[in-house]
């Protein structure tokens, strides 16, 4: 009998040990093809030449290197963010890239309110137009200790985040799918949406929203859209400090990744580097503690969270 039960565990130890060897193999081999080899689709062809595509959070950082790029493929480009000022900056830099593009701004602070009404107002702005693509990138996020900002604050942040993804996704669906070519969806989510860091909890909560949302939408619409769920780690813009270095990447970096991605995969994970920082951050969260305190949340990130934390007691973006 103890024979038997040891056979059975040699053999149960081998299959894991092919299982997870095999795993490893084709993980590495698509991380490889992906990040070495895939080629982009023409996404002028697929989503419809002359269209538009509507990027909230378009006054810097990622948001304003897809505006660019969409302005290169000679797509419309509807600007929206919560500065005039900033977005007829933004305006004038597409025209600069290609003087033929559309574009149409649509100002509005997505931290405000989830009434109906609000976005009423946003979607009678944009309805005339043929919006294939949508980029739901717009966010901020919050470095500091959640006992010492109001609940308002905190709610903002979920409102930003996660409420006006729903809402804008929400009032432009019936468009997005009843167009004759494929649509596009790109949320922004962020390889932080495994696990909570110090003094950031509402942010990757809304981030792991965002991944769900973007699931969802995928499985039920992915016929006619399609759907990313870009999770990129650290990429040097205003939310991150400009931090630059190590495993931080550029907004253009980032955005060409994703549109090599768009239409081939759902999940976007811009550099071979955010995969596996991803990749360890969610194990070591999840199955190893005290490794993850040591590891992920280590003297630089905390450091880096309090000099940033000292310098801006309120969120950049906020
Ligand atoms: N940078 C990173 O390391 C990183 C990593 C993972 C994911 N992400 C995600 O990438 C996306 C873009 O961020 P980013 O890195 O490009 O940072 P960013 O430069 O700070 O851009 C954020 C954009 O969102 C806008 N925004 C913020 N709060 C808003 C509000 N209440 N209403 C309307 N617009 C608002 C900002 O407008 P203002 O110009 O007016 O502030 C800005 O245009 C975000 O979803 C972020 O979570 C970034």
């Amino acid at each position: 009998m103890l024979c038997a039960i040891y056979d059975f565990n040699i053999y149960l130890a081998w299959v894991i040990g092919i299982y997870t060897f095999v795993h490893s193999v084709c993980m590495i081999t698509k991380l490889v093809i992906r990040n070495y080899f895939r080629k982009p689709l023409n996404i002028q062809e697929r989503y419809g030449k002359g269209t538009w595509a509507m990027v909230t959070g378009a006054t810097g950082g990622i948001g304003e290197a897809y505006c660019l790029e969409f302005a290169k493929q000679n797509f419309n480009i509807v600007l929206s963010g919560r500065s005039l000022e900033k977005l007829q900056d933004m305006e004038e830099k597409v025209k600069k890239i290609n003087g033929k593009v559309k574009t149409k701004i649509v100002t509005a602070d997505l931290g405000e309110t989830v009434d109906v009404d609000f976005y009423k107002k946003i979607y009678e702005q944009v309805k005339d137009l043929d919006i294939s693509i949508l980029v739901n990138n717009a966010a901020w996020g919050e470095v500091a200790p959640f006992d010492e900002k109001s609940l308002d604050f905190h709610l903002g942040n979920a409102r930003t985040n996660a409420g006006a993804p729903t809402m804008i996704t929400h009032s432009l669906i019936d468009k997005l799918t009843s167009r004759n070519k494929k649509s596009a969806i790109i949320n922004v989510s962020a390889a932080g949406q495994n696990a909570p860091v110090p003094y950031a909890g509402v942010y990757p909560a809304t981030k792991r929203y965002l991944t769900i949302f973007s699931y969802f939408l995928h499985d039920n619409f992915g016929d006619k859209i399609d759907v990313q769920n870009l999770t990129p780690g650290y990429v040097s813009t205003k939310i991150v400090g400009h931090r630059k270095g190590g495993d931080t990447i550029s907004p253009e970096v980032c955005i060409k990744s994703s549109l090599r991605d768009l239409g081939q995969e759902f999940n976007c994970l811009p550099v071979i580097a955010h995969s596996i920082y991803a990749q360890v951050f969610h194990t070591l969260y999840r199955y190893c503690k005290p490794l993850y305190k040591v590891v992920v949340v280590d003297e630089v990130e905390m450091t880096h969270l309090r000099k940033f934390y000292n310098t801006h007691k309120e969120p950049l973006s906020h």
